[in-house]
């Protein structure tokens, strides 16, 4: 029988031939692939040029929307397919019922993908509300007080984990926060999911978009969307295609009312094979364990703190701030990009941002691969 696929244990690492050459520690930019996820995609082609489109082809969406839901405590029905984050962002941008007047609240230091989305918001009279963060980190008393002051704020926008900083956002408490103060909250998650547990349900996240090519591990192409069920009548479909709606087969019946299920965000075929890869990729995270992936990726970064620290090096995030995957951490007198590259010339792979040097580590990763790392700094 395998070995199991445990963090860190020699069957996670031989999934991932990218160790066999490379420290990858840029899991906050793309992942690579594993076995696993090739595989499935190779077999997937090969079937294809073999047999085609089929009237009786395996259509497996309903398994694979079960696979995500699972992953962030969602229903099925709750779980569209999408292309990356930005398309479930911009649904929620376009399809939410703003009045002129509406608030959002966001953050200084969002991604870019967290931001023009919401443009299409303020075209309609929305207000854009932007905390500035204190020393890089963002509070909840600062959102508490903004919810508190502006009763106007309809829709609360902010990352799962920051790009930047690797700031860990605590959703439960966001969520029972943003619903004290009749405030929706979205999510963009696609710096956290596959990496650390979450439960939208018990956190009253009501929408939360997350591409698959991060923490997912999946290739580049495909992602989803989760819209808490009792807001999928509220939330319009701009994007109304031919399957969004109940029992597309009746191809000749133009009226078909919309699918009930957050599929009605479907508007066209998914993009199929970045899914069969992203789907076997969750697969392995799941039989892993999101807990146990959480747990090992917070020991690779507590012994990457301690290490920069004692190194000299200044961290983006105090000890006692909630963290994610990343890292970020800076020298006084080095630029990022020359460290960056300097690593690299050593097979560590990491990521500048804006002065900041992003060591992003995931599951199959191990404390010997830390610790040379730190022996190159
Ligand atoms: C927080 C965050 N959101 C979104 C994205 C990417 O968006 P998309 O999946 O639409 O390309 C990134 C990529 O770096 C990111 O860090």
């Amino acid at each position: 029988m395998a070995d199991r696929v445990t963090p860190g244990s020699a069957a996670a690492r031989a999934l991932y031939p990218i160790t066999e050459t490379t420290i990858f520690a840029n899991h906050c930019a793309a992942s690579p692939l594993s076995r696993r996820v090739t595989e499935a995609m190779g077999d997937w082609l090969n079937w294809w040029q073999l047999h085609g489109g089929r009237d009786d082809l395996e259509r497996p969406f309903d398994a694979w929307r079960q696979n995500f839901a699972t992953l962030i405590g969602a229903q099925p029905q709750e779980i569209a397919f999408t292309g990356n984050t930005s398309e479930g962002l911009l649904l929620v941008a376009n399809g939410f019922p703003w009045q002129a007047g509406d608030a959002i609240l966001t953050a200084d230091g969002e991604f870019v993908a967290n931001v023009y989305p919401w443009y299409q918001a303020e075209l309609q009279g929305v207000e854009i509300i932007r905390l500035p963060l204190r020393e890089n980190v963002l509070h909840l008393d600062q959102i508490e007080t903004a919810l508190r002051d502006h009763p106007n704020i309809r829709l609360v926008a902010l990352s799962f984990v920051s790009f930047l900083t690797g700031q860990q956002l605590p959703l439960a408490a966001l969520g029972a926060l943003c619903h004290q103060y009749d405030a929706y909250l979205s999510i963009d998650a696609i710096q956290g999911a596959g990496a650390f547990p979450m439960d939208v349900g018990a956190s009253q996240v009501d929408f939360l978009s997350a591409g698959g090519p991060k923490w997912l591990m999946g290739p580049i192409g495909a992602g989803f969307f989760y819209c808490r069920e009792a807001l999928l009548p509220m939330l319009r479909p701009r994007h109304h295609g031919w399957l969004s709606v109940d029992d597309p087969s009746r191809y000749l019946d133009y009226h078909r009312p919309l699918s009930e299920t957050a599929s009605r965000f479907e508007p066209g075929t998914s993009p199929w094979l970045s899914l069969v890869g992203l789907n076997a990729s969750v697969k392995t995270l799941h039989e892993v364990g999101i807990d146990a992936i959480a747990a090992h990726i917070s020991l690779l970064g507590d012994t990457m703190r301690q290490g920069l620290t004692a190194r000299g090096y200044e961290l983006a995030l105090p000890d006692d701030v909630l963290r994610g995957g990343i890292v970020a951490f800076r020298h006084a007198e080095r630029d990022a990009t020359t460290i960056v590259q300097a690593l690299d010339s050593h097979h560590v792979t990491t990521s500048a941002r804006e002065g900041w040097i992003r060591f992003a580590p995931h599951f199959y990763n191990t404390v010997d691969e830390v610790e040379r790392t730190l022996a190159l700094l």
